[in-house]
């Protein structure tokens, strides 16, 4: 994934924002939002619109923490700002200030990562009381309800696309970010491993996820996390590579 927004095109992950922003809009979720906030946003540049269009939101404000996609963002007239979620990101935006957070497979490549309860953390911040978190995935609809803490109640999950959940969570009292044992489900299918790397690649990313994440990308990123066991012609991906691997994705 590495280097993605420095492409400096418009690109969405898992989905088009507005099959997210009619979802919630059908759902009477986050709508006429006074501030929608968009998290990990990349370069997906439409968001902010379907915010605006389909939600009614009165303000919309992009973060991420690379700064080539906020300045892609910025150019293409969108209110962005460089922000690492999961690290104060209280400089940047008032402490329950924001009535929806839209998190579209942001935290899809986080949740791996030991910074997730900073980054749950963060958006849990943001929220005003009550506020809406509505996150896209392509985790199952088992693996999402094991993820969240006391801090959040579940409010809706449902399909988006076959390959696309949406959760949306409310801001709740308890402390807990996380649930109780950290869950970093396996989005991958396990049964199909092993599989050679060109057929993990097909399995692993959508047609077009692969258009701007080369098979040759994905052949050098693989040496950089299992070194040069992977530069081996016959290297295959297990299942566990392969979930390893999408830990390192974000
Ligand atoms: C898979 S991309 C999704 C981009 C966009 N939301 C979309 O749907 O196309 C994940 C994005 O999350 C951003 N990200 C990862 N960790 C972050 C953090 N701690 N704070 C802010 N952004 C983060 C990455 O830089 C990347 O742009």
């Amino acid at each position: 994934m590495d280097g993605y927004a420095a492409q400096q095109r418009e690109f969405d992950w898992l989905c088009e924002p507005s099959v997210m922003t009619r979802a919630l809009r059908e759902l009477r979720i986050g709508c006429d939002a006074g501030l929608a906030v968009d998290v990990g946003c990349g370069t997906s540049s439409g968001m902010a619109a379907a915010l605006r269009e389909d939600l009614g939101a009165r303000a919309v404000l992009c973060l991420d923490k690379e700064a080539a996609a906020i300045e892609f963002l910025r150019r293409e007239g969108v209110n962005a700002r460089v922000c690492d979620v999961a690290n104060d990101p209280d400089a940047v935006v008032a402490p329950g200030s924001v009535d929806l957070v839209v998190d579209k497979s942001a935290l899809d490549c986080i949740l791996c990562s030991d910074g997730v309860g900073c980054y749950l953390r963060g958006v849990y911040t943001m929220l005003r009381p009550g506020g809406s978190y509505a996150i896209a995935s392509f985790r199952t609809e088992d693996e999402l309800r094991r993820i969240f803490g006391g801090a959040w109640r579940i409010i809706e999950v449902v399909a988006l696309t076959p390959r696309c959940r949406l959760i949306v969570l409310a801001k709740d009292s308890g402390d807990d970010m996380l649930a109780p044992r950290v869950v970093t489900p396996d989005a991958t299918p396990r049964d199909r491993f092993p599989l050679a790397v060109e057929e993990a690649y097909e399995v692993m990313f959508s047609a077009e996820e692969r258009k701007w994440y080369s098979l040759i990308d994905f052949r050098g990123d693989l040496i950089g996390v299992f070194e040069m066991r992977a530069a081996d012609p016959r290297f295959e991906l297990s299942a566990h590579d392969a979930e390893l691997f999408m830990r390192r994705m974000g």
